[in-house]
């Protein structure tokens, strides 16, 4: 980081500041010591505020552009597989071969999870949301795996980061299993990652089951693309929760009751119940024009991001990835599809959304793209949240790695001003 200073006048006081550049995009202002001023910044929704510093996931929302430690999206979709972006995502470089190998060999073997906690399952109804029982089963594991709890300790954080993005499909498959009561699967370790959630999400016991290849590839290509965004809500909030000295189960546990909402990963969720709503073709006009109503709170869902005003370069790959699938499946005449690709034809067009610079995100056509797989709506954040896991954990470990401070941001006090305690009598 190269070292500028700013200047800001407060009445009489003129406070320096330095500011910071990185290797890409908008210097930051430090304003750590404008406290010492009397005054602190006023940011909600954090704006133009940058939380901490990173080095994993770039994103230049003006081009399109995201790059894992430096790589470009859309050639680790093309190029390269899912357990391979983990590596990357953790550890700062591609593996060689017998890293690749090792790796995956190390993920493996966490696989299974204990054998106790399947009985959480069946403290739920059968009836409750798939990420209400993530939320939970993943809280649970720091009940379970006391071995990789001290966080100062880099092995512990790594076998903790192994465990998670090992278990994580396990744990997904089985709450869709639960929900739909059949029996657990266990994980097939001769698999590939994807391939093994398709086999404990589809496979029963009583029959053979052969992922296809075009689905598996899909899948894959989906957990890659989801993998990591550098400061979202969900992991700004598994780094608050970290920088308390949380557990790593805790913490990502919080990341995905964050990712949970419509405005995040729940929005491909909501998108494919908004087509369903749609139901016709002929309804899309009425929807668009809701949408754009701003007295209406409807908005399209899948479409428009915080950071990205060009064409959401996960949703580029995304969309070729869903007619790819379409096509394999035989389900591209399907009446949901058709209302999908309509829409998003019609909205591309459309004045309010070109001066809005609103495009389909990546949640739209993954949505889609899992329902076309056979995963059920409520099972898609599930497998956000399956996915981001090994982002969360990155970000989490690199804050550990870089002794960060407890988060605390602060306020600017609207409420009462100090008052005396009226009896009740007196009210
Ligand atoms: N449909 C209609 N209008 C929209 C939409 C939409 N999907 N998104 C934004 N707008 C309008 C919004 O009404 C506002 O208009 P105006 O300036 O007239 O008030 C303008 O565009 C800017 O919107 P904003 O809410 O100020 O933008 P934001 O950066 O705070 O919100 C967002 C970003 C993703 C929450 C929002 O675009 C949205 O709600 N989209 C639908 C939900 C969605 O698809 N979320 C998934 C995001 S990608 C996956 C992830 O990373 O989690």
């Amino acid at each position: 980081m190269t070292q500028k200073e700013a200047q800001l006048k407060i009445g009489n006081q003129t406070v320096n500041l330095p500011i910071y550049s990185g290797t890409y995009g908008n210097d930051v202002i430090g304003i750590s010591d404008l406290g010492k001023a009397g005054v602190f910044t006023y940011d909600p929704g954090f704006m133009a505020t940058a939380a901490c510093e990173s080095k994993i996931t770039y994103i230049d929302g003006d081009k399109g552009v995201l790059l894992y430690r430096g790589y470009p999206i859309e050639q680790l979709a093309e190029e390269s597989d899912f357990l391979e972006v983990c590596y990357l995502l953790l550890n700062g470089e591609l593996p060689n071969a017998v890293q690749k190998q090792t790796f995956s060999k190390q993920i493996n073997n966490h696989t299974m999870l204990h054998e106790q906690i399947s009985l959480f399952y069946r403290g739920f109804r059968r009836d409750a949301h798939p990420m209400a029982v993530m939320v939970g089963v993943v809280g649970a594991l720091s009940a379970f795996y006391h071995d990789s709890l001290d966080i100062n300790n880099p092995s512990h954080r790594e076998i903790a980061a192994f465990r998670l993005i090992a278990k994580m499909p396990t744990i997904a498959a089985m709450c869709y299993k639960y929900h739909i009561g059949q029996p657990f699967m266990y994980p097939q370790n001769r698999l590939s990652y994807a391939e093994n959630f398709l086999y404990m999400l589809f496979g029963v016991p009583s029959e053979e089951y052969q992922p296809n290849p075009v689905i598996a590839r899909a899948l894959d290509r989906i957990f890659i693309l989801h993998a990591d965004h550098e400061q979202n809500a969900s992991t700004s909030t598994v780094r608050l929760a970290g920088s308390t000295g949380a557990n790593p189960f805790a913490c990502i546990s919080a990341g995905i009751a964050a990712l949970w909402g419509p405005a995040h990963g729940g929005a491909n969720e909501a998108c494919l119940n908004m087509l369903k709503e749609i139901g016709d073709v002929s309804q899309i006009k009425k929807y668009v024009d809701r949408a754009k109503d701003p007295k209406d709170p409807f908005r399209l869902m899948g479409f428009g991001h915080r950071v990205y005003k060009n064409y959401d370069p996960r949703a580029k790959v995304m969309r070729e990835t869903c007619h790819e699938v379409l096509e394999a499946v035989g389900a591209k005449n399907e009446p949901l599809f058709k209302i999908a690709m309509e829409l998003e034809r019609i909205a591309l067009e459309d004045d309010y959304f070109i001066e809005k610079k609103l495009y389909p995100n990546v949640d739209y056509y993954s949505g889609i793209t899992l329902s076309a797989i056979g995963i059920p709506t409520n099972m898609f954040t599930v497998i956000f949240a399956l996915a981001r896991t090994v982002g969360w954990i990155s970000h989490w470990n690199e804050m550990h790695a870089n002794n960060s401070r407890i988060g605390r941001p602060r306020q600017l006090y609207t409420g009462p001003a100090e008052r005396d305690f009226v009896p009740v009598k007196k009210r």
